[in-house]
């Protein structure tokens, strides 16, 4: 790295907030992406900590003028490689722009892109009557990435995904030029809607360095029910029928058995549930105590017809939490076995054959797979294991195991990647995912806004 950039980059943010040598930094080239599939990060980066828009602003002026590529980076939670640097660059850690403002009677929050989740969590715990319902997952994920990588999670059943919380932002373009998108209204169509374009964009279009997000009335209590079955099937066929019932869940979680004992041993805690080779956990709020119940008979009365062998209703916050946490830790105890993870999604009628056929697919090549997620958004993940398999085996099979699976997503009207993002990962997919059109539409826009390529080069678009 150029050591007149270094001091260019110095004047603007500090000399602490400048990270140049190996040790330090050794903690900004990598996200939560699988190792087998991760991409190598380049190590000729110099990591730059900018604690305003104001400065990102700058720093991105003197990146465009000595033509330096810049990976931003939030929480690094990511799971396509979407923040590992692949060429010499300017990391942009987010991480100092960390301040939060509660509008009460607009619903909204204004955050630093730089606060995680885990933060926005506690920071709304002293409010009684507001919060703010997503949960991507990982809560040391940050607001910019959440927004950048218009990331999911379980509660998208009932609340949708980041994009529909984004009421308005503050974006840096790669020139250094400050846009100011959106506000807090619930209407408004002035023209293209540019906010929607950089929500998803992974950090190619544009810094996101400020957020206004929608917050909800805070429900009084949640339930969360889980629903052992013998027959794997069965639970998945119990999903459309639940979502048509007039009770809409926050989740409904498909998790196979497998998952759940990865989920035990990660978070120390006990799956309250002893039968049954797959569950269904669905997750319910509600106003009241009745409310509640007439939700949980509407839902069980289901799983009934569809052959569960029982459901258990977990009542008190303290048990829901630690069911919650063996669900969000399935991963983390998977990470080391699994070559990578997928993140499908298909219309919901057609998850049961999705996961069936994926299954199949799996056994043709000897391979295991385990599958757990969220099926009632039709997005059910699967990790490709490489237990008892030699090296050059899992390395031959899995990438034809693979094309098969994204072929048959294909197939059924899916999406290679629902929440994940393409990252640097999925990259080479996109080219038998989307057609030559949208591919080269995508071209020019990103050409339109980032002529010289400096923003988070080699992700999302294929070469
Ligand atoms: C999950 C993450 C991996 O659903 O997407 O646990
Ligand atoms: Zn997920």
């Amino acid at each position: 790295m150029d050591p007149k950039l270094i001091e260019e980059l110095k004047s603007v943010v500090g000399e602490r907030n400048v990270l140049a040598s190996p040790e330090d930094v050794e903690g900004y080239l990598r996200d939560e992406t699988p190792r087998d599939v991760s991409p190598h990060p380049c190590r000729d980066v110099v990591v730059v900590r900018p604690k305003s828009t104001e400065e990102v602003s700058r720093l991105l002026k003197l990146a465009y003028t000595h033509e330096v590529p810049v990976v931003p980076r939030g929480g690094g939670t990511g799971l396509s490689g979407g923040a590992v640097p692949l060429t010499p660059s300017i990391v942009l850690s987010l991480e100092r722009l960390k301040w939060i403002e509660v509008d009460r009677d607009n619903l909204t929050m204004t955050c630093g892109a730089g606060v995680t989740l885990g933060e926005i969590i506690q920071y709304l715990k002293s409010y009684e009557d507001i919060w703010f319902p997503l949960h991507p997952g990982d809560e040391g994920a940050t607001i910019g990435g959440m927004v950048a990588c218009n990331a999911g999670g379980a509660r998208a059943v009932k609340y949708g995904v980041m994009r529909n919380y984004v009421a308005g932002m503050t974006v840096v373009l790669p020139s250094g030029e400050v846009l100011k998108l959106g506000g807090k209204l619930i209407k408004n169509v002035a023209g293209y809607d540019l906010m929607h374009l950089f929500i998803g964009s992974e950090g190619t279009l544009g810094v996101i360095t400020e957020v206004t997000i929608r917050l909800k009335p805070r429900p009084r209590a949640t339930y969360t029910l889980i629903i052992p079955y013998e027959d794997p099937n069965k639970a998945i066929e119990t999903v459309p029928p639940m979502l048509r019932s007039g009770v809409t869940p926050l989740a409904i979680e498909y998790i196979e058995k497998e998952g759940i004992e990865a989920g035990e041993k990660a978070s120390g805690e006990k799956w309250p549930v002893k039968a049954g080779e797959a569950y269904l956990m669905v997750v319910l709020e509600g106003m009241s105590r009745d409310e509640l119940l007439n939700m949980s008979t509407a839902i069980a009365d289901i799983a009934q017809e569809h052959e569960a062998i029982d459901v258990f209703v977990a009542e008190d916050r303290d048990q829901q939490e630690k069911i919650l946490k063996v669900r969000s830790l399935i991963y983390e105890e998977l990470k080391e076995k699994t070559i990578e993870i997928l993140d499908v999604a298909v219309p919901v009628a057609a998850i049961a054959t999705y996961v069936n056929k994926t299954r199949e697919i799996a056994e043709k090549y000897g391979m295991k797979v385990v599958q757990y997620g969220h099926a009632g958004d039709g997005n059910v993940h699967q990790h490709p294991l490489k237990t008892g398999l030699k090296e050059e085996e899992w390395r031959e099979r899995y990438p034809q195991l693979k094309r098969e699976v994204f072929t048959l997503a294909r197939e059924l009207g899916g999406t290679i990647t629902a929440e994940h993002g393409v990252g640097a990962v999925k990259v080479e997919d996109m080219l038998t995912h989307l057609t030559r059109e949208e591919i080269s539409l995508m071209r020019r826009i990103k050409r339109a806004i980032d002529p010289k390529n400096i923003l988070n080069p080699g992700k999302v678009l294929p070469p």
